[in-house]
């Protein structure tokens, strides 16, 4: 990351508010039952924090592959076989739109047998299934709760519940959501997951040299979806990147005083058409290696 990072800029997480969202965390997480995770579809393990195993253990666990609208779909359903083979269960959807968000009411009510299983056990009756949803930073966690209380208190005919203390949203007779998700940051110590995280505006980008960025994300777009790049810029694609940035600057008439290419503002423009998916449907991650 250190290669894009301006200046000697570093990443600010504010270290305060990171202890304090994971105590909140650590603190909800025992009223549930299930974990709704949210995870980026462009980038499904960069956008999780590995620490959630550990802080979810004996709860059951739903991955929901958010933000499907701008990912790779065949690649989506190969993460999704991912995390089904690592023990989840796992759903993709468009919180934005609503897509999908209706089809897990069934995974959800599955995942809860589980645990209702385990309450009749113990000798535990009709307690309704406490959930809660959590992920990084704007990986969709309020607008996927707006959707789903939305669509499933649709459904029930039921309206939002308070009960004191938490707000849970009342999403059917047996099953509660808790209405605020819990913050996980990012690992992204490895250089990889810092870019992919970047790359998808989960980083400042005041604190990034964009521009210098924007030759990777050229690279990549080049290498893995070739043709891309000449649909959306008509340039063409070759091994200078620096000569793509500025055939983009030139195309659009980015031109600073003088007449000089801005490519800054070509830069800028490259991501900003990546993340609302205007250049396409693109997965910048691939599944880890079998070996
Ligand atoms: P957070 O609570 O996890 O921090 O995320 P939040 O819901 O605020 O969502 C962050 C951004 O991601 C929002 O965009 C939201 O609209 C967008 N988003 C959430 N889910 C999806 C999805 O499935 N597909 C797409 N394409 N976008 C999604 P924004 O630019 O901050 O706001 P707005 O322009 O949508 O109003």
């Amino acid at each position: 990351m250190s290669d894009v990072l301006k200046g000697n800029q570093t990443i600010n997480w504010y270290p305060g508010h990171m202890t304090k969202a994971r105590r909140m965390m650590e603190e909800d997480i025992k009223l549930i039952d299930l974990l709704i995770e949210l995870v980026d579809a462009r980038i499904p393990l960069s956008s999780r924090n590995p620490d959630i195993d550990k802080l979810a253990r004996n709860k059951s666990r739903l991955i929901l592959v958010n933000k499907c609208d701008l990912a790779d779909e065949k690649i989506t359903k190969e993460w999704l076989a991912y995390f089904k083979q690592q023990g989840f269960y796992a759903v993709m959807v468009n919180s934005k739109s609503g897509e999908g968000v209706k089809t897990i009411n069934n995974v959800v009510k599955e995942a809860c047998k589980e645990k209702i299983e385990r309450d009749r056990k113990k000798g535990i009756k009709n307690r309704p299934v406490r959930a809660m949803v959590a992920g990084i930073p704007n990986v969709g966690k309020s607008t996927f709760i707006n959707s789903y209380a939305k669509r499933a208190c649709t459904k029930t005919g039921n309206k939002p519940g308070v009960t004191k203390g938490k707000q849970w949203i009342k999403l059917s007779n047996t099953l509660e959501l808790l209405d605020t998700p819990g913050i996980l940051w990012p690992k992204f110590e490895d250089a990889n997951v810092g870019r992919r995280l970047a790359f998808i505006g989960s980083i400042n980008d005041n604190i990034i040299n964009m521009t210098e960025l924007s030759l990777e994300l050229l690279q990549f777009l080049k290498k893995e979806y070739p043709g891309v790049l000449n649909a959306r810029y008509g340039i063409e694609e070759k091994d200078d990147m620096v000569g793509m940035l500025r055939e983009i600057a030139a195309n659009r008439k980015f031109l600073m005083k003088g007449n000089e290419l801005n490519l800054d503002k070509a830069a800028m423009t490259l991501f900003d058409e990546f993340r609302s998916g205007k250049i396409g449907r693109i997965t910048l991650e691939r599944l880890p290696d079998e070996s």
